[in-house]
């Protein structure tokens, strides 16, 4: 939760542009969204989306305009108090364990838990070194939505009061695509918040708002 902000909103854009180069992609973007808030963003391929989730994730910064994330203004604040799960997640060369924490102390039963929340914890326990596994040997026998799915066990092992999801399914095969939103619906029971970039729209059912970007630009 993000103690340090009043009422209860968690994110603030205002009017946020912002350009790669010449190209202006996104054209003063307003949105505010309050704690626990499910919003979608729909939209066609280059229209801004994933640019609006990296300023929301504190990736990049406005280039004018302003995004305040849980009261923090600097990028590097805003990483901390976001969870990410993009399209195609990067698991490094270490353990599934270390891919999870990434760094923080966070304990087995902790990691146990959202194992089990993203449909990993079977397949962990098989392997002869559990969750202690070093990933870089088998990362080429892992598929897609084990991947995506590591990705995901990452986030809730995080923890953070806002999650970002950046079409997480888009790259895995329809049956695959499935069960991985229902490992994420088994983590979004929680009362985060969540932003949710997706093509399709029956992955926003229940959600709050849904918003169609079109050449930068959000419409209701
Ligand atoms: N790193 C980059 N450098 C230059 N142009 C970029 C970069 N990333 C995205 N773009 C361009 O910005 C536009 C918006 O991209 P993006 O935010 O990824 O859209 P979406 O996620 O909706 O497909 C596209 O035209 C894309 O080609
Ligand atoms: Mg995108």
């Amino acid at each position: 939760m993000c103690s340090n902000v009043t009422k209860s909103i968690i994110a603030d854009l205002s009017e946020v542009s912002y350009s790669y180069g010449e190209k202006q992609v996104l054209h003063g973007v307003s949105l505010s969204i309050t704690q626990g808030e499910r919003v979608g963003i729909v939209g066609e391929s280059g229209c801004g989306k994933s640019t609006l989730l990296k300023i929301m994730a504190g990736l990049i910064a406005p280039a004018s305009g302003s995004a305040t994330i849980c009261g923090e203004r600097t990028p590097s604040e805003i990483r901390k108090k976001v969870s990410v799960v993009m399209q195609s997640s990067m698991l490094l060369p270490m353990t599934i364990f270390e891919n999870i924490t990434m760094g923080h102390d966070y304990s087995e039963e902790h990691v146990r838990e959202v194992l089990k929340k993203a449909s990993l914890l079977e397949w962990v326990d098989s392997l002869p070194q559990g969750m202690h596994t070093y990933l870089g040997d088998r990362a080429d026998e892992l598929s897609g939505g084990q991947a995506q799915r590591i990705a995901i066990a990452r986030a809730m092992c995080k923890d953070a009061p806002i999650l970002l999801l950046d079409e997480p399914t888009a790259a895995l095969d329809p049956a695959t695509a499935s069960s991985v939103i229902a490992s994420l619906d088994a983590f979004t029971a929680s009362p985060i918040t969540i932003v949710h970039v997706t093509h399709q729209v029956e992955y926003l059912k229940g959600y709050d708002r849904i918003f169609h970007m079109e050449g930068g630009r959000l419409h209701v």
